[in-house]
Formats: C-alpha cells, structure tokens, sequence
C-alpha cells in the first residue's frame, strides 16, 4: 500500500530514472492495485531488487501527465516524483527521447527525426529532475542516474552540487561516432554525460563508441578509461570514467517461481491449452520496432510454408507489451505486426489448431515464468539491444537445463550468452535454420548449452551488477580525492 512520506528526507544514495518503478493506473485496468502498477521494461526489472533492499530515494515520473504528487513510499521504497506535464511527454517523452534518441541509439533502425522544439523540452525536463535531486540529497551523497532520457542530468546536478558522488548508466545501446555525429546537440549530450563520475554501459563496444565520441565531438583527452573533462576555462575540472557493466536480472526470484507448484502446473495448463504441440516456441517483448518481432514472424510464415512446422507440432506464443503507443512509429509497426498475424493465422489455422497466438498484453511475472517454463524454444531476435533481459530471464527459468534460445547477436545478452544458437536476425535463412536446430536439438547438447548459460547467469545477476557498478563509483570518487 500507499502511505504519505512523513517529513522531507535528505538522502545518502538516490536513484533517478525517467520511470518510477510505479505507474499511475485505473482499478478497472487489469494488474492495477490501489491506482498503482508495475512500470514496464528491463530498467524497473533490474532496479527495483536493489531499491527493495536499501535505503534510498527513487526520483522519477509516475506516468500521468499534469499530475504532482508529494513524495511517498511504495512497496517499500521511498518515491519522489516529478511531474511531466502533457506537453512535456510529448515534446520530452514521445519526441526527443524515444523519436530521436532511442532510434538513433538502435542503429537508426527507424529514422530519427530532429526537432528544436524537442530539445529544449528535453533540456528543461532534465533540470526539473536535476533540480529534485538536488533538493533531496544529503551532503556527498551517491546519486546514480539512469538510462537515455536523462543525459543533462549529470552535469546539471554537478554544477548545483559539487560535492555529490554521480553515476549514469545507460540502458540501451550507444552508437558509433558515424551514427551520433548526426544529432545537432552531440557535443552537449556528451557534455552533459560527462558530468558523471562513472558513465557505465552495458557492452565494452558501447563503452568504446562513447570513449571515441568525446574524443571527436569534444576534443577529451582519452586514455584508457579515463576521460579529462575541462571546464569553460579550459581547465581539466575532473576525470570521468567509461567501463561495461552488463545488467541482469534477480536470479532468485526468477529461480524460485520457475519451482513453485502452482507455476509448474499453469505452464502445463499453458501448453494443454495449446492442444499439447510437440514444440512451443515464445517470443516476448515490448511491441517496439528494435526487438526483430517482423523479422521473427516473416521466418516463422516461410517453415509454415515450407512446411518445415505444422499447425498440429509446433505453437508459437508471441507477448507484445503494449509501449509507447502514441508514437508515430509504433503505431505503424502495431499494424504491420497485427496484419502479419492475421495473415498467418488465417492462412495456416485451423478450426482445433493455431499457428500463433498473439496476445498484446503485459503480464505478472508469475505468468511469464509459466510462459518460460512452458516453451521448448525462446526466440530473441532484435536487431539491436542493449542488454535484452527477457533471454536472461528465459535461462534462469529452466532449472532442468532444458529448452533451446535462439539469441541475436545484436543484443547485449550475446556478450554472456555464447552457448545460444546466436543469429544474424536480417539473414532470414540462417534464423530459420537456427529455428529448426532449436527444434530438433538433442537434449544432450540442449543440456550442455543450457547448464553454461545458466552458470553464466547465476553468478552475475543483478546484484552483483549494482553492487559492482557502485563499488567502481566510490573507489573512483575516493582515488580522485586522495
Ligand atoms: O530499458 C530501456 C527502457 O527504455 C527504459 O528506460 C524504460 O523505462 C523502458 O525501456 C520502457 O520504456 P518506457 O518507459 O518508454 O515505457
């Protein structure tokens, strides 16, 4: 439940992201409790373990626009929240971030567009969520900034307080100096990033690309890891430092679900449901145009066609969060994955047997780890990723060290996953082949592939991500000062 902060607190450690790990809903929405659901997407995931565990403050958005809301706790966790009005989501939320940034961060996988407008909102938004830290931090505390929206956000809150410890974690890929060069504010964006003590990444090849686009946009002095920042005055004010730290996810909550009873018997139900195929495949994602799910369905028709799978054998389960739906691109990509679909299942169903349930829906994590245990194949196939925790997930899931990932190599998840069938998701004929490897494997070599994964797994999950990213923060901190 929901109970009202009692004074206003400074605090020693704060997390800010875009999202809170709460969103405003309607009780008649499904999942909804007291006005209040899970936030969707790997940020939340791999966050909130962590801020269940500590003392600290999130600070970020609660997902309604127009709406200020006092500081409060939730499920444990003490919540600040900043207030985006509706203007702001469309201008900050819809537009810089997720219709330029995020597409040209994933390889301009779709074009990013560059509006002025945009940006401004984008800077005045990053102050207001600087500005709400500052107000809440103890003196030299840790603040640790999250993910793409919120870029300004380290250099702001270095210039109104000096004395904080400041880290950024960037979710989602960073691209190469060729594709970056393309935004009008590069050198503020690497600029304000800069502001960071440690600026983390999720691949070493993300950590590399920002390393040569301070040195290109700024003129930074780069050896190794360390970046020298300078001031106006051309002094060096304070070396930052750019490192990879691959996120993960909460292995025991995953790993304990995956063995309750009643989850074992809902995926069993699951796959009765589906008319028990001999092979359940599943794809789960947000419906967003990086995640391959075109790429995916297009292979998928062609084994129909080939008649390589049969309605009767094989069931393929497609989760589509809903995400972003006001977004231009994401509406048009809704009608293309909805008419797909149609197509598939009107060509290939029939009256006992579906060739693909789709279901554009979110879930409790109960019913994802049922999904998990109930699919024989996990298909990941996105064309660009930052770290992709819905492979992770699947891994951890499989206690017996059975069932079969096919993982492109464009998610971050293919750094640590080498054992998966790892797939090009543009060459359509080398994911169909890894498709039906997947299908027929051999529980031999399915067991050999998934034991390496899952050791993989269970010794990096998401704590041992945060408490190495923060470690590396204060031994940084405290080498400065000395
Ligand atoms: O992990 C990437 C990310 O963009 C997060 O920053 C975000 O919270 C999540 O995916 C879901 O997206 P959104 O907040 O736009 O719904």
């Amino acid at each position: 439940g929901s109970e009202p902060a009692q004074t206003a607190e400074l605090y020693d450690f704060m997390v800010v992201s875009n999202r809170l790990p709460v969103d405003r809903c309607s009780p008649d929405e499904s999942g909804c409790e007291d006005g209040w659901r899970r936030s969707p997407g790997g940020l939340v995931t791999a966050l909130a373990p962590m801020m269940t565990k500590t003392d600290g403050a999130w600070v970020g958005w609660h997902g309604a626009p127009d709406e200020t809301l006092a500081p409060f706790s939730h499920g444990g966790i003490d919540l600040v929240p900043v207030q985006l009005s509706t203007q702001d989501i469309e201008l900050f939320y819809e537009g810089f971030s997720n219709a330029t940034i995020w597409p040209l961060y994933h390889d301009v996988i779709a074009a990013p567009e560059f509006h002025r407008t945009w940006w401004d909102s984008y800077r005045k938004v990053n102050k207001r969520f600087a500005d709400a830290v500052a107000r809440h931090a103890a003196p030299r505390a840790t603040v640790w900034v999250q993910d793409y929206q919120l870029q300004l956000v380290p250099k702001m809150l270095r210039e109104l307080r000096p004395d904080l410890k400041i880290g950024f974690f960037n979710h989602i890929p960073f691209p190469p100096p060729e594709i970056f060069a393309q935004l009008p504010w590069r050198q503020a964006i690497i600029d304000g990033l800069l502001g960071a003590d440690l600026v983390g990444f999720q691949r070493s090849s993300d950590a590399g690309n920002f390393m040569r686009s301070a040195r290109r946009f700024l003129g930074a002095s780069v050896k190794q890891q360390q970046i020298h920042v300078k001031g106006s005055d051309g002094q060096t004010t304070h070396i930052a430092r750019a490192q990879a730290f691959p996120i993960s996810i909460d292995v025991k909550q995953i790993s304990e679900l995956a063995q309750q009873p009643e989850i074992i018997e809902r995926a069993r139900q699951i796959r009765q449901d589906l008319g028990n195929p001999k092979t359940v495949l599943l794809g789960v994602d947000r419906l967003d145009y990086t995640k391959g799910i075109r790429h995916r369905l297009k292979a998928y028709a062609e084994l129909l066609a080939d008649g390589k799978v049969t309605v009767e054998d094989a069931a393929l389960i497609q989760v589509a969060s809903p995400s972003r739906e006001r977004v231009e691109q994401y509406r048009i990509l809704r009608e293309e994955v909805e008419g797909t679909v149609g197509h598939i299942n009107g060509t290939y169903d029939t009256i006992q047997n579906t060739a693909l349930r789709y279901l554009h829906h979110s879930y409790p994590v109960q019913e994802m780890v049922a999904l998990y245990l109930a699919a024989d194949v996990m298909l990941v196939t996105a064309l660009r990723d930052g770290m992709n925790l819905v492979a992770k997930e699947y891994v951890t899931a499989r206690t017996n060290n059975d069932g079969a990932l096919v993982l492109s190599e464009f998610a971050g998840a293919a750094d640590q996953l080498k054992q998966a069938l790892l797939i090009n998701p543009h060459d359509i004929d080398g994911l169909k082949a890894a498709i039906m490897k997947a299908v027929h494997m051999q529980p031999a070599e399915a067991g050999r592939r998934m034991r390496s994964m899952r050791k993989q797994i269970l010794h990096h999950d998401v704590d041992l991500w945060s408490a190495d990213f923060l470690a590396a923060l204060e031994e940084k901190v405290i080498r400065d000062d000395s």
